[in-house]
């Protein structure tokens, strides 16, 4: 794809465009041939055969996306799995359950806290690593006994989107495989996997039409000093990378939160001048979430809710809400994109350097 910003105003906008056509990319090969160890590597089928415990170890963003595939995993497949911020796992004394596979996900593939926590990992008796990176010849692609590359194509814009996103849909790719090789699904439920895969460019693409509206919504939370992004489950991450994307871009305290962690200490920062992002899908923890919102309410948050098909009726008191079509297990995929289109509207409103926020780098190869 062409590096040139054609009629976007900026890289970041362009790349969140571009995500439709990532993620079609990335998950053409597990469509074509199925949810195959081969997608990541000729040995990965006898790995992934022998390992009883998945270490995921990521920085940023793509720590966000180990967390959500945490959930996947354990979902999809009987595996336990533990998610580490490389720069910790690095100097903590882990040691590592027999027959541990690392699974390292980088954009760049040479963040050096990444690279030294992989490094630990071996000398703690992992039996391989897994890289899940963009860039196909890299630090850590050349480290790693296995590796999947997302098809994102360059990314330019500091914050990670279409990177972020497509982490996610190989994410996803290998928790079916992992589930297929154990036979932990039965087949109507892997059937549903490709299906959802599937039609998820599609459903991007529709989510994307939805810029108007959270431009609307970015200008009202250009004015406000602090951020509540609230999830549950596989919504979670999704809130904290929400709350990342805010912080990165636009320069606003925000702070991503397990719903049911509300009561625990942010409900005491809740007023009117506090904006409570939540991010819902319509499935059996809805009442939990629902609940977790009326203690917002009652404080006089500004709740704006990007919610599944069905959320909104739920709660008619959100001062703001918006729905997304369902897409099963890969919701959290979908609902990055309408918290990177608010970051990067209010980013606008705010008239920061959208692909170049002060402070920060692209990629972080020093300690
Ligand atoms: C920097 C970037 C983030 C990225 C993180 C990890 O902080 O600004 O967008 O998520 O590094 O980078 P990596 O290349 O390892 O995914």
């Amino acid at each position: 794809e062409s590096t040139e910003l054609g009629h976007y105003r900026h890289y970041m906008q362009k790349e969140i465009a571009e995500q439709p056509a990532a993620l079609a990319s990335t998950l053409e090969r597990a469509l074509q041939l199925g949810f195959q160890p081969g997608l990541f590597g000729p040995q990965a089928e006898a790995i992934f055969a022998s390992v009883t415990h998945i270490r995921i170890l990521a920085c940023g963003s793509s720590y966000h996306a180990g967390l959500v595939a945490k959930y996947w995993i354990e979902e999809m497949t009987e595996l336990p799995v533990s998610v580490d911020i490389a720069s910790e796992y690095r100097y903590r004394l882990a040691r590592e359950p027999a027959n541990t596979l690392i699974v390292a996900i980088s954009q760049s593939g040479e963040t050096a806290d990444l690279l030294a926590a992989v490094r630990a990992s071996r000398e703690r008796g992992n039996v391989a690593v897994l890289a899940i990176c963009n860039v196909p010849h890299s630090s850590l692609t050349r480290e790693a006994e296995l590796v999947a590359l997302t098809y994102a194509g360059i990314e330019i814009g500091v914050a990670s989107t279409k990177a972020f996103t497509t982490q996610l849909g190989l994410l996803f790719t290998l928790a079916a495989t992992l589930a297929q090789q154990q036979l932990s699904a039965p087949p109507e439920k892997m059937a549903e996997y490709r299906h959802q895969a599937l039609v998820l460019p599609k459903l991007c693409a529709d989510t994307l039409a939805m810029e108007q509206e959270l431009a609307q919504w970015a200008h009202e939370l250009s004015h406000a000093g602090n951020a509540l992004f609230l999830g549950r489950h596989q919504l979670y991450p999704i809130a904290l990378e929400g709350a990342l994307k805010l912080k990165e871009i636009a320069y606003i305290h925000a702070e991503g939160y397990a719903a049911g962690e509300l009561k625990h200490g942010p409900l005491a920062l809740v007023d009117e001048h506090m904006p409570v992002i939540v991010c819902m899908r319509n499935d059996r923890l809805a009442d939990k979430v629902l609940s977790n919102l009326r203690e917002v309410e009652a404080r006089g948050g500004q709740i704006y809710l990007l919610g599944e098909a069905g959320c909104a009726a739920q709660a008619p008191f959100a001062h703001r809400s918006l729905e997304l079509p369902a897409c099963g297990e890969l919701a959290p995929i979908l609902m990055t994109i309408p918290l990177q289109l608010l970051a990067y509207h209010t980013a606008c409103r705010k008239g920061t350097d959208v692909d170049k926020p002060r402070n920060l780098a692209k990629s972080v190869t020093v300690e």
